[in-house]
This record gives C-alpha cells, sequence and structure tokens, in this order.
C-alpha cells in the first residue's frame, strides 16, 4: 500500500475525471489516496462567455504570473509515496491555478518525490507540458511519467468545436460536422488502463525509482503539430508582454491588446494551417533528426510506445 496524493484542478470537468479515475484505480489497487482539487482565489468563470475575459488570462498564463490559489488542505508534511498532478493546459502553457500552487507552501510536498503529471488539453499540450517540467525541475520534484489526453476530433476540428464549448457551455456537435467537445471514451479507457498499470506496478515495488508507465501507451506526439505549437509560444510570449505593457497604461489599452491578441489568433489559424500543411512535408525531409530529438523531449519522461507513434 502506498500513500498518494492527488491534485487538479478543473473547469469543465474533463480533468476532475481523469483525476477520478487515478483515485478509483489507486484506491481499488489498495492504495491510501489524498485527492484535492486546487481553487483559486477568485474563480475563473465557466463557461466562460466573454471572448475578452477569456484571453485576458492569457498574458499571466504564459509569463508565468498566476494570481494566488485558496491554501490546499492536505498536509505537506505527510508521507506520500507518490504525487499525481492532473493539469489543463491554457494558452500554451499549465493553467494558472496548477501555476498557482507552485507558489504556495504546500508546493514544498513536490520536493524530492516522484511526481506523475496529467496533462489534459484540447490538443496543444506540448509547451505547456515543457513549462509544467521546469516548474516541477524547480520545485525538487522527481519528474518520473507524463500521461497526455486530449479532446477527440482532429486538431484542426477541435480548434472550433472546443472554444465553442468553453465560451458558451454547449455541447453537441456544431453543425454535425465538427466533434463533441471533450475526452472521447476510448480515451477515458486508455487512462483507466494506464491508472491500473501504474497502481498494480506501485504495489510490487519498495521505493520508486523512475518511471511506472514505461512501454505503455501513456503519451503520443503529434510530429506536425511540433513546429506550430513552438512558433505560437513566442508569438503568445510577445503579444503577454505587449498586452502587459499596455495594460501599465491603462485598462483601455489593456483592452485593446486583448483585441488583438484574439484577432492575430484568428489570423495565424487561418495563415499558419495552409502553411504547415505546406510546411509539414518539407519539415518531416529537411528536419527529421530534429522532430525525433524533438519528439522524444517531448513525450519524456515516459517516452511513446512505439504502437502509438504518431
Ligand atoms: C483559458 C483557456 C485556454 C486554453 N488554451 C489551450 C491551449 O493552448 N491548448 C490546448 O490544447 N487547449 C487549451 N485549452 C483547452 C483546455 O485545455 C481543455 O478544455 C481542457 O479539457 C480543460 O480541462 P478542464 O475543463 O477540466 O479544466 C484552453 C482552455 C482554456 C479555458
Amino acid at each position: 500500500m502506498k500513500r498518494i496524493l492527488l491534485l487538479f484542478y478543473s473547469q469543465s470537468g474533463e480533468a476532475d475525471r481523469a483525476a477520478t479515475i487515478f483515485r478509483e484505480e489507486m484506491a481499488a489497487a489498495g492504495h491510501s489516496v489524498t485527492a484535492e482539487a486546487l481553487r483559486p482565489a477568485a474563480d475563473y468563470p465557466y463557461p466562460w462567455r466573454s471572448i475578452r475575459r477569456f484571453f485576458d488570462v492569457m498574458p499571466e498564463t504564459q509569463l508565468g504570473e498566476p494570481p494566488p490559489i485558496r491554501p490546499p488542505a492536505f498536509d505537506p508534511a505527510a508521507a506520500y509515496d507518490l504525487v499525481i498532478l492532473v493539469v489543463p493546459v491554457w494558452f500554451l502553457s499549465p493553467a494558472l491555478p496548477i501555476q498557482g500552487f507552485f507558489r504556495t507552501p504546500q508546493a514544498a510536498v513536490l520536493r524530492g518525490r516522484p511526481v506523475m503529471t496529467v496533462t489534459v488539453s484540447r490538443a496543444m499540450w506540448q509547451q505547456g507540458s515543457e513549462t509544467l517540467k521546469r516548474l516541477l525541475a524547480a520545485a525538487g520534484a522527481r519528474h518520473i511519467d507524463n500521461v497526455v489526453i486530449t479532446h477527440r476530433g482532429s486538431p484542426v476540428a477541435t480548434l472550433v468545436s472546443t472554444p465553442r464549448t468553453l465560451l458558451s457551455g454547449r455541447g453537441g456537435r456544431l453543425a454535425g460536422v465538427f466533434p463533441e467537445a471533450g475526452v472521447a471514451e476510448e480515451d477515458r479507457n486508455r487512462l483507466r488502463y494506464l491508472a491500473k498499470v501504474a497502481a498494480e506496478r506501485l504495489n510490487a515495488l519498495d521505493t520508486i525509482d523512475g518511471s511506472l508507465l514505461a512501454g505503455e501507451p501513456a503519451v503520443a506526439v503529434r510530429r506536425w503539430l511540433i513546429g506550430p505549437e513552438l512558433l505560437g509560444w513566442y508569438a503568445f510570449h510577445g503579444w503577454a508582454h505587449l498586452i502587459r505593457a499596455a495594460g501599465r497604461l491603462g485598462d483601455a489599452p489593456r483592452a485593446a491588446g486583448v483585441w488583438g491578441f484574439a484577432v492575430f489568433l484568428v489570423a495565424m489559424i487561418l495563415v499558419g494551417l495552409p502553411l504547415t500543411l505546406i510546411g509539414t512535408p518539407i519539415l518531416y525531409v529537411a528536419a527529421r533528426p530534429w522532430l525525433a530529438r524533438r519528439a522524444a523531449r517531448l513525450s519524456a519522461p515516459t517516452g511513446e510506445a512505439s504502437a502509438i507513434r504518431a
């Protein structure tokens, strides 16, 4: 029996469902689980309703300046064997309340402990996961596994379906063409399988030295998103600085910056998509070793199982 601390933040319930799967499977295998939802001091709206409000969190998310969260209730001095952190992605970064957790005294629980991360996103988790790894390293954690789940449907279709649901709260398939927002049943089943494997391997171990999920289908890196995510991250970073600088002049300049970013994002998608379609085959030929190295880095520490290579 191992003692497990399970921390998550969730708005729509996707990250919550992922956390529940881990809680159930760990408990079923006889482990003791302390589960806690992280809560921002000032809640974010869900559904967001306002486009301005939605995009307004981008600069602080991107620049790593989270507002405070409520003090978590778990005892950071308790002897946990493993921490599981379930992390939604916001603007190619960990969601603000997750970043806020790293600023609390309770984040000391991570020091020297094995940590498994479960990243939940629409499709673009790669850069957020790298930021998460940096936060974990700075907190002194031992990152042993990274599990990734994304919303159903192609990453292009979810550019419409996910924001629609996040902004309006409406579910269902838009125009009968776009996928329903959220994680597919088969991905939840994959998560349950992974949780079961991890729970069983925990029972077989005295100490946790490395990955519990190596060789299992925990993470698949979409090669064609590597370039767009990197470019997007740098663009977001530039806009984040710009909006923050505008904000120092007042609310109206910040609002103008936020709207400018929203328009830029739509334009970037419209221009970027065709360029990605043209550029990807070229990148595959010209930069294959770089893509392979990058995919290996992004999928670490668990690494891709060959059966799910994208
Ligand atoms: C403010 C905000 C920004 C987001 N940015 C991204 C993003 O950059 N990449 C992505 O793949 N998904 C992004 N998403 C989608 C979420 O990661 C996705 O909806 C996830 O399921 C959220 O989990 P939760 O609703 O349980 O918190 C964003 C969602 C929000 C609310």
